[in-house]
């Protein structure tokens, strides 16, 4: 039996004989001709020369062997509605969907920005970009107007599908409005609308020309047949934005062939999904883990994938292992912010279902404290297996790989690096080896592995800066996380290096939520951090400085600018990045370069030692950052 270090390291000593086995995983329309190209580092170009398609490997190669079984189960706790599609079904519905994108002109190379809720017609949507070669760029139905504008100027599509609403605990949230704002905000608009329907918004206003109805384009396109436009294996698939350390999101951009050949190589080796078998990912088609394992992956194994429009406690916290129980699902991904909220909850619900058929829990975005692991671990008597990625990577970079060996997981531990990752834990100070227990930045080792981001959509530039650039004397990918290893190989994560946080396993920039609250006419600057939550893993926290202050006078005052603040945030950027509070303060701990101390600041909001203070300007600033806290704590 290979172990998973040998597997490790012939997946780094022998990339491409490793690569070449993995890719046989995947059809290639035409093979590649060289597995890897790296002539110009850092960019890595996997499978040269080989042409597939990524809609063709999760749809039309199941088609004969498996037409009949469920491809797509559909289950909405929000409407009640239940559906299910199978290989065949989805496939005719995702050649409509293509065929109507064609109709509208949108090709090869065209994005297609899709803004939409957890609805089948999502799926459909995004598999139909991949089907004819159009580059879909899914933005989070929870993202604000001028965060969608944000991102249409910078993929400029030429078509966004959208819906007239979503729901969330059984509350609509309408979208057109916001659509139409986000579309009079943006410099480069797609010049046409596509609207699904839901029956949610009966006044829905579209504009003549523009704005098109779903169902009756997909009407005129009942028979179409749309075949697979080839693509070289190193043309782009997708771009998702993610946040980091600037106000401006990048552009992830993700390939083809490298995508297809590593989500298939994980679903074998990591989350042994067989083909049949039935996956049910929590997450939402808006973030890279909804994006790979509740569509690309479970379908390119041939695997039958939930959807689930809902909440984990909504009609009550068993919905989701009813679901297990109901769908035999056997594997599962979820987030450590979801099981801190069922923990909350009788673990009797639980134990209602047979939850015979599940062979594990993966969870990954955020940090999974041990205590939660150990709970869940033990009412599911499953194993429990937390995993650590990045939108820029697509899949695991560290992980226990039970497909090749079943390691013992140590609680708070995502285990080791995945086969194809050379990851390194590097001084922060000078890029050298840290040794066992020692606290470093998680650092990989170019070229990254199939899968990973290719480049910032549009900006190479940047790619090869922001990702590349952390130290001056050694080109290696940084994680932009703290990690550290401890005796026996296990690796921990122990949080961000820069200033994004991650709440409830969204990742936001500081920076982001910092412009959102300056576009209030009132504040004149402000700093925003992370603190522990003990729900939702952080919660981002203000301290503004006001031009006019006559206000803050009274505690009413405050509270009211407080709150308008909170609503320029939703308005900007959603209620996801909404702060738990804002302190107003006159002025802000900076260094004489005038540098804002985030570190310092965080550290006092979560109750440590500010550090090194030698460099600050004004100690007085610390000073009003701690007394503010300390009347945001007095009943
Ligand atoms: O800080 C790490 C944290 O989430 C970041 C990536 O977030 P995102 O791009 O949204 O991708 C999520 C894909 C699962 C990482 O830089 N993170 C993710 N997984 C873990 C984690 N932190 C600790 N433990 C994890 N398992």
């Amino acid at each position: 039996m290979t172990t998973y270090r040998e597997f490790h390291r012939r997946s780094i000593e022998d990339k491409e004989g490793f690569w070449a086995e993995q890719a046989r995983l995947v059809h290639w329309e035409k093979p590649p001709g060289k597995v890897l190209d790296y002539g110009r580092p850092p960019f890595a170009r996997w499978f040269v020369g080989g042409e597939t398609n990524l809609c063709y490997n999760a749809l039309d190669r199941h088609l004969g062997a498996r037409g009949n079984q469920k491809a797509l189960v559909y289950i909405s706790t929000e409407t009640g509605e239940e559906r299910s599609l199978s290989y065949r079904e989805l496939h005719l519905e995702v050649q409509r969907a293509a065929a109507m994108m064609r109709s509208l002109g949108v090709g090869k190379g065209d994005r297609v920005v899709v803004y939409m809720p957890m609805i089948p017609e999502a799926a459909f949507v995004i598999l139909a970009c991949a089907r004819i070669g159009a580059i879909h760029s899914v933005v989070f139905g929870g993202f604000a107007a001028a965060s969608l504008a944000a991102r249409i100027d910078d993929a400029r599509p030429k078509l966004m599908v959208t819906a007239d609403g979503g729901s969330r605990m059984g509350k609509v949230v309408l979208y057109k409005a916001l659509v139409d704002e986000a579309l009079a905000l943006a410099k480069h608009p797609p010049s046409k609308i596509v609207l699904y329907n839901r029956g949610f918004d009966r006044a829905v206003r579209m504009t003549p020309g523009r704005d098109l109805d779903y169902a009756e384009l997909r009407a005129k396109h009942l028979d179409a047949v749309v075949p697979c436009t080839w693509l070289e294996s190193n043309e782009p698939s997708y771009i998702l934005y993610t946040s980091g350390t600037t106000g401006r999101p990048k552009g992830v951009q993700r390939d083809v062939g490298g995508y297809a050949v590593a989500l298939a190589a994980s679903m074998k080796h990591i989350y042994c999904g067989g083909a049949g078998e039935t996956m049910f990912t929590t997450s939402d088609i808006g973030w890279v883990v909804g994006h790979s394992y509740i569509i690309y992956a479970p379908l390119i194994a041939g695997m039958t994938t939930v959807l689930y429009e809902g909440v984990p406690v909504r009609p009550d916290a068993g919905i989701w292992w009813k679901i297990v129980q109901d769908h035999s699902v056997n594997v599962m991904f979820s987030a450590p912010t979801a099981i801190r909220v069922l923990k909350k909850h009788d673990p009797a619900f639980l134990r209602k279902y047979d939850l015979g058929s599940l062979k594990h829990l993966f969870l990954a975005g955020e940090p999974l404290d041990e205590p939660t692991h150990a709970w869940i671990a033990d009412a599911l008597g499953k194993p429990v297996i937390d995993h650590y990625w990045q939108t820029e990577t697509g899949w695991p970079i560290l992980t226990s790989v039970p497909g090749v060996e079943k390691t013992p997981i140590k609680l708070g531990s995502p285990s080791f690096p995945a086969y194809g990752y050379d990851l390194k834990l590097l001084r922060e100070a000078d890029a050298a080896e840290a040794a066992a227990g020692e606290k470093a930045v998680v650092a990989i080792a170019p070229p990254l592995p199939p899968g990973c981001m290719s480049t910032v959509w549009g900006d190479d530039e940047r790619f090869v800066k922001t990702y590349f650039g952390t130290f001056r004397n050694k080109q290696v990918y940084s994680t932009f996380d703290w990690g550290i290893r401890d005796a026996d190989g296990y690796y921990f994560i122990l949080g961000r290096t820069d200033d994004v946080i991650n709440v409830a396993g969204h990742r936001l920039g500081t920076r982001e939520i910092e412009e959102a609250v300056s576009m209030h006419s009132n504040i004149a600057e402000c700093a925003v951090v992370g603190v522990a939550d003990s729900l939702k893993g952080q919660m981002p926290l203000a301290f503004a400085v006001a031009k006019d202050t006559t206000r803050l006078n009274s505690a009413e005052g405050r509270k009211a600018l407080e709150r308008e603040v909170m609503e320029t945030v939703d308005k900007q950027l959603g209620a996801i990045a909404r702060p738990k509070s804002v302190h107003f303060v006159s002025l802000l701990p900076k260094t004489r370069s005038g540098k804002t101390l985030r570190r310092s600041i965080q550290a006092l909001a979560e109750g440590r030692d500010p550090g090194d203070l030698t460099t600050i300007e004004d100690p007085a600033a610390l000073e009003q950052i701690r007394s503010a806290l300390k009347t945001s704590t007095e009943p």
